[in-house]
């Protein structure tokens, strides 16, 4: 069986971002696996001669772990206009290295607006040469409303969106 790395962005403990990623995988185990990066905070802040000459045990496992897979799946917030910072951090540890060169890579952008964050995250997956494709790329407005206190989504289109970007990404793994 085929796997991704879905990576939430999100810095926060109840996090509405994790709750897209919990159903993208529950909606796809039965032909994917999925591996959830679930909090960045554990990473170290990036240092340049050490991402070359020395990573940190963390982040050569978190490597291992976007090489070893057949595809990304990011879903995050946006903070303060941008890219959370702890998403940041981590594509920093990979900006010099070819991990995301060609692979294919999902986004999805669920936050109160998110449009810059969105946008900014597709231009730094660019640089990296992720493989993104606009049929795997969604931009979610008013996460918040759109899932309960159990963490289950409520909002109909929501669901609908998820689950054809989720089709979509698997033909795209040729699933
Ligand atoms: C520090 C901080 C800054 C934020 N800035 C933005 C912002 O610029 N744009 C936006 O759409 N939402 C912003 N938000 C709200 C998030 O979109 C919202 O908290 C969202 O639910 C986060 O997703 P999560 O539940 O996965 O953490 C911000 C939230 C925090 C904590």
């Amino acid at each position: 069986m085929k796997t991704i790395l879905a990576i939430n962005g999100s810095a926060s403990r109840d996090s509405s971002n994790l709750r897209l990623l919990l159903y993208f995988a529950e909606r796809t185990s039965d032909r994917l696996h999925t591996i959830i990066e679930e909090d960045l905070k554990v990473f170290p802040p990036f240092d340049p001669a050490l991402s070359a000459e020395d990573p940190p045990a963390s982040i050569i496992a978190l490597r291992e772990r976007i090489a070893n897979a057949d595809g990304i799946l990011i879903c995050t917030p946006e903070y303060v206009f941008s890219i959370p910072s702890c998403l940041k951090n981590i594509l920093e540890w990979c900006v010099a290295t070819t991990l995301f060169s060609g692979k294919p890579t999902a986004v999805i952008t669920a936050s109160a607006s998110g449009v810059k964050g969105h946008e900014e995250l597709q231009m730094i997956l660019r640089t990296v040469e992720a493989g993104l494709q606009d049929e795997t790329n969604l931009l979610v407005h008013g996460i918040r409303g759109k899932i309960n206190d159990h963490g289950l989504i409520t909002d109909a289109l929501l669901k609908t969106e998820i689950d054809l970007l989720a089709d979509n990404f698997l033909k795209r793994l040729n699933i």
